[in-house]
This record gives structure tokens, C-alpha cells and sequence, in this order.
């Protein structure tokens, strides 16, 4: 295949050279003058090319051709194309110019010289280049969670670009192999974040566009605290969920339905994103109790309980019996209440002395 077009890309100059009558037709073309090497020239798209090209002899008659036909002919320009000319800097040099060279031009050009009863070739083979472009990706999109996506990124180059993902954020994952679309089965919510594409080739510094994947999830809440408050002063009740697009919330009493709480009646209900606020200005003892708090979004809803203590706070200097008395209140307080370690120690030598006072009692 190769050998083949190799060949028929040496045939056609020849018929040329015939037709030219630079090459006298009965002169047999030894196998030798059609073998050269063939050498590569790189050129960038847009930039200038020389195919150099010397003779020996100032007689020799010269031509430059191309697959589709001659393009100098010793000094009479053959090609209509404006961005092709002759370089002589010397009279021994017929070298060929190619200004904003395109990806058209790539191909063998061969530089025929004809001395007396020689025909010498030089040819060259030009490759253009082409840095990277990304040309198409796909819009940004949002997805419910476990849906399929597939990520678009159309680059040109030559040579080809390589094509490369890269999860940017939360993860910074790169992707096996180059592909231009990028599958995703059962996306989750880690997996949403920006995606980067990029397109590189050794021609230029590679070309970088992201797209942005937005995963919708239901609501879950992420943290929910029960608090207490005296009567009287102002108290906070806190509620935070993660959700994609953001929760609404909403606030019940006593996880009844029809008690739906409103901003109004000195309650406060202040949203915030992904938080929700419930604020009393001024506890009364109605406000103690159960707290529902509800998030949704369009994929669904949760909720959670949330409890308002009611807090005795001492205003006199303490007397031994109220100390006892707060101590015990300390110890009912729920889970998560930080204890100091004076009073847990207080709290066990207390326990210890009434079961050794117990012991002695049963002796
Ligand atoms: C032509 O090719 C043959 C075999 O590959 C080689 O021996 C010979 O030197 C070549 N001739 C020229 C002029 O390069
Ligand atoms: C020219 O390029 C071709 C393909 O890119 C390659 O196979 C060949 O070896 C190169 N020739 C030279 C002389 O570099
Ligand atoms: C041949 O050269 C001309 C410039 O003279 C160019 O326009 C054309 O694309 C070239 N053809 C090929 C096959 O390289
Ligand atoms: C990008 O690709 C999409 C999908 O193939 C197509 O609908 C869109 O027209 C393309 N955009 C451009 C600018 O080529
Ligand atoms: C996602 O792709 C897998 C495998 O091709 C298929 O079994 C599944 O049904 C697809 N899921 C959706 C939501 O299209
Ligand atoms: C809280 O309410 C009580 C009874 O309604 C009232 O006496 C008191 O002044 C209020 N406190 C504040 C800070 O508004
Ligand atoms: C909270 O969720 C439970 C269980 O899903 C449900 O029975 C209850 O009605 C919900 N409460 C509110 C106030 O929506
Ligand atoms: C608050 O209400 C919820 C839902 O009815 C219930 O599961 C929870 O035990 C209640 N909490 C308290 C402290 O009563
Ligand atoms: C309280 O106890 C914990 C562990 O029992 C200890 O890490 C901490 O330093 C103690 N704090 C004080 C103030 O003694």
C-alpha cells in the first residue's frame, strides 16, 4: 500500500518532467535518481515554509513541483498561488517559499534538477501542525443523583490531541484512557463538581475548557441540635442539611402537622442556604418542647426532632442545697453536654461514699 503510493507519487513528476521536456523522453531514468530519501518538514500552521533545494551547475534547469502540479518551472511561476515564490539568495539556490502555510499544503514537494544527461530529485515531504482546540464541550448540565451522563470534548491538531478528564473538584480525580466523551453510570453527588478537558498535542501548550456538573439530591440533615433556655431570655434552635438544589425548611411544633410555625408571635425563622434558624426572643414556658424541622427539595424531604429544655438559672449566690440541686440538673442534661471534670469527680466520690455508707448499713 505504502510501496504503491510511493510509487504513483513518483510517476506523476515524471510525467511532468516529460511534458516540460525537461526530461528528454527517450533518456532511460536510472532506478538510483528516484530513490532519495525522503525528508520531513515540519511546519507550524500559519508560519512561513522553505524547502531548500541547490544545484550544482548554474545551467541546470530547475522545477518545483507538487501532487497537483508544478509550481515553478526554472523561473515561470506555474501555481496561481499567491503565498508561493522563489528564494535565491545565491545563484546555486532554487529554494521554494510557502508563506501561511495550511494543512492543505501538506505533501511531497520535489525539487527536480536537470543537468546534461542527469536528472537529480530532492524531495520533501511537508507536515503542517496544528496546536490543540477544543471546538465543542458540552454545556454545562445538571442531573439527578444515578442518572447516566456523558461528557462531550471535540478538539482539533495535528497531529490529533490526546484528550484527557480531570474531576477538579472535590475529588481532583484524573480519568483513564483518551476519550472525548467521558461516561458516568450512577452518578453521585461526591461526582458532581467541575470536569476539565484537555486537548494536547506536542505542537503547542495544551487547550483547557471545563464543563460544570450539578448532581441534585434529597435532603438529609446533617446536624440538629437540642438546646435549653430560661425563661425569658431569647433561645436558639439550629437545623442544617445538605440538598441539591438547596432545601426549603420549615419548623412544627410537637411533630404535629397543623402546628406550623411561622415567623410571628416573637419566633424568628431565619434560613440561610443549607441552615435554618429558629430564634425565640423571649421564652415563655409554651415554648419548651418538641421542635420538628423539616427540609425539602424537589427529590424529597426529611425531618428531625429537635428539643427546647427549660433551663433553671440561679440569679442569687448559691446556697449548699442549690449547689447539690444544680449538680443533679447537670447530670440530666442529655448526651453531648459537656461535664467538667470537677463536678463528675464531686459526683462519684458522692456515689462512692453512699454505697460504702450502704455497706456498713447491711453489716
Ligand atoms: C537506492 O536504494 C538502494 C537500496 O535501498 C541503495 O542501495 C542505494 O544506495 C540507493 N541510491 C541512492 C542514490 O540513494
Ligand atoms: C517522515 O515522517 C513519517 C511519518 O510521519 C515517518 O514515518 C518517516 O520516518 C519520517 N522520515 C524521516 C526521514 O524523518
Ligand atoms: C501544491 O502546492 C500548491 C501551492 O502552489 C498548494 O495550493 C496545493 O495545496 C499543493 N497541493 C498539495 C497536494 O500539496
Ligand atoms: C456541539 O455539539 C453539540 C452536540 O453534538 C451540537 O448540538 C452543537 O451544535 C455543537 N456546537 C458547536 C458550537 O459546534
Ligand atoms: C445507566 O446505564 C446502565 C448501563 O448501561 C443501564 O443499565 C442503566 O439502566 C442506565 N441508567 C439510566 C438511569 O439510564
Ligand atoms: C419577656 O416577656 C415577659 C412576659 O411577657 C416580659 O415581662 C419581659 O419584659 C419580656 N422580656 C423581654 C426581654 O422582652
Ligand atoms: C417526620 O417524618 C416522619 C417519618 O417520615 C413522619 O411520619 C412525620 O409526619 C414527619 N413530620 C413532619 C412534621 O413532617
Ligand atoms: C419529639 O417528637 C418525636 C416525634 O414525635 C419523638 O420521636 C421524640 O421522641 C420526641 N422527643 C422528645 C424528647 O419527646
Ligand atoms: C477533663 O477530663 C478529660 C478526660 O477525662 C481530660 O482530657 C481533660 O483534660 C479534663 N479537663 C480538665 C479541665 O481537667
Amino acid at each position: 500500500m505504502v510501496g504503491r503510493s510511493q510509487s504513483d507519487r513518483n510517476q506523476l513528476p515524471l510525467f511532468l518532467l516529460r511534458l516540460l521536456c525537461l526530461l528528454p523522453t527517450g533518456l532511460p531514468v536510472r532506478s538510483g535518481d528516484f530513490n532519495r530519501s525522503t525528508d520531513n518538514m515540519t511546519v507550524r500552521q500559519g508560519d512561513t515554509a522553505i524547502l531548500r533545494c541547490f544545484v550544482e551547475d548554474k545551467s541546470s534547469k530547475v522545477a518545483w513541483l507538487n501532487r497537483s502540479g508544478i509550481i515553478f518551472a526554472v523561473d515561470d511561476k506555474w501555481s496561481l498561488d499567491p503565498r508561493v515564490e522563489l528564494e535565491k539568495r545565491s545563484p546555486f539556490e532554487y529554494s521554494l517559499r510557502i508563506q501561511k502555510v495550511d494543512v492543505s499544503d501538506e505533501g511531497p514537494y520535489i525539487c527536480s534538477v536537470q543537468t546534461n544527461q542527469h536528472t537529480k530529485t530532492m524531495q520533501v515531504y511537508l507536515i503542517v501542525q496544528v496546536p490543540p482546540k477544543i471546538s465543542n464541550i458540552s454545556a454545562d448540565i445538571t442531573v439527578n443523583e444515578g442518572s447516566n451522563v456523558t461528557l462531550m470534548c471535540i478538539a482539533y491538531g495535528r497531529p490529533e490531541p490526546m484528550i484527557t478528564w480531570r474531576h477538579l473538584t472535590p475529588t481532583a480525580r484524573d480519568f483513564e484512557g483518551e476519550e472525548e466523551f467521558l461516561e458516568i453510570q450512577g452518578i453521585t453527588r461526591e461526582q458532581s463538581g467541575r470536569y476539565e478537558c484537555k486537548a494536547a498535542n506536542e505542537v503547542a501548550s495544551a487547550d483547557v475548557k471545563q464543563v460544570r456538573v450539578t448532581v441534585n439530591y434529597p435532603p438529609i440533615i446533617t446536624e440538629s441540635n437540642s438546646n435549653e433556655a430560661t425563661t425569658g431570655k431569647q433561645a436558639i434552635l439550629r437545623c442544617e442539611a445538605s440538598a441539591v438544589p438547596a432545601p426549603d425548611f420549615e419548623w412544627y411544633k410537637d411533630d404535629t402537622r397543623s402546628r406550623r410555625i411561622n415567623s410571628a408571635q416573637g419566633l424568628e425563622i431565619r434560613n440561610t442556604g443549607s441552615r435554618s434558624v429558629l430564634m425565640v426572643a423571649n421564652v415563655t414556658e409554651e415554648h419548651y418542647g418538641n421542635y420538628t424541622c423539616v427540609a425539602a427539595n424537589k427529590l424529597g424531604i426529611t425531618n428531625t426532632s429537635l428539643y427546647l429544655y427549660k433551663r433553671v438559672s440561679p440569679t442569687k449566690p448559691m446556697s449548699s442545697s442549690e449547689r447539690g440541686s444544680n449538680v443533679h440538673y447537670k447530670f440530666k442534661v442529655g448526651p453531648g453536654t459537656p461535664i467538667d471534670n470537677a463536678t463528675s469527680l464531686a459526683a462519684s466520690l458522692w456515689l462512692m461514699a453512699n454505697i460504702l455508707l450502704c455497706l456498713f448499713c447491711t453489716c
